[in-house]
């Protein structure tokens, strides 16, 4: 099948057809990563959030309970309509939805004390202006927490890393290194931390059924894995079952 229009609709086609999927899914909903962001973030619980590329919302929902108003931002609409059901299953009122491009957040300059933003980044293909936008809707001093699949120095253990995220996903980007992250944090203004490494297994059914990906990018998955040199298959953890990525909690202050 031939694609028709751009990235952005790509993304919205992609997580438009599946948004129920990640309501429900684990990866997303538990993770070591979520309790360390919130801890990052050192709230008080007055401020004011917001979660862009909120997806399902599990995010957000990990935020609301530590904050005043938490904003679930996501250009694609049935992933907001999910956040509505998280939010009522949960009880969490100071959690509202808007549709809207990380790339040209729809708030005024100084509007939060915190963004966060997780699983969302590896689609984005202006990075640097989607920073820029977190940092003018951040007042000064706030801050920029950010989880996701990290990509590799190594050439080789990078390409393979991306290649088998787009045959499994066509609204994959990249999964920028820590070293592209640490200069985009600089070029939007923003000191930069590394908060806490970590990796996340992926069973390969699930992963590739939460996405829906076609049978023949499954089989040109695995045969990825079974051409991969060894490096390669130590770096993605390359297991019977699935693999394994590197990620990082990533913070930002914004000068
Ligand atoms: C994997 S989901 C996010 C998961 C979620 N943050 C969590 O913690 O469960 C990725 C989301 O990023 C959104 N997204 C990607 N690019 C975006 C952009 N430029 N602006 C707004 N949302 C975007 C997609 O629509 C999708 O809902």
């Amino acid at each position: 099948m031939v694609r028709e229009g751009n990235l952005k609709s790509a993304v919205q086609d992609q997580f438009g057809r599946v948004a129920a999927n990640y309501l429900t899914s684990a990866v997303h909903a538990q993770g070591e990563d979520l309790p360390i962001m919130v801890e990052a973030a050192g709230l008080r619980g007055d401020e004011r959030v917001l979660d862009a590329g909120c997806g399902a919302g599990h995010t957000a929902a990990s935020f609301a309970p530590h904050a005043a108003e938490v904003e679930a931002l996501d250009f694609t609409a049935t992933m907001l309509r999910q956040v509505e059901v998280l939010a009522e299953s949960r009880g969490l009122a100071n959690i509202s939805t808007r549709l809207g491009d990380v790339e040209k957040i729809p708030y005024t300059d100084s509007s939060f004390d915190l963004v966060v933003s997780r699983y969302s980044a590896h689609h984005w293909a202006r990075p640097g202006t989607a920073l820029r936008e977190i940092r003018r809707v951040l007042r000064p001093g706030g801050m920029f927490v950010l989880s996701d699949v990290v990509g590799f120095g190594d050439p080789v253990c990078d390409t393979y890393l991306n290649a088998i995220e787009l045959l499994r996903d066509p609204s994959h980007v990249r999964d920028y290194t820590v070293a592209e992250w640490s200069n985009q944090f600089a070029a939007a203004g923003f000191d930069f931390e590394i908060v806490f490494p970590y990796r996340i297994f992926l069973q390969f059914v699930e992963w590739t059924e939460r996405m829906e990906t076609p049978q023949a990018n499954c089989i040109a998955i695995q045969a990825l894995y079974d051409a991969a040199p060894k490096e390669v298959r130590e770096a993605l953890g390359i297991t019977e079952e699935g693999h394994s990525f590197q990620c990082a909690v990533l913070r930002g202050r914004a000068a």
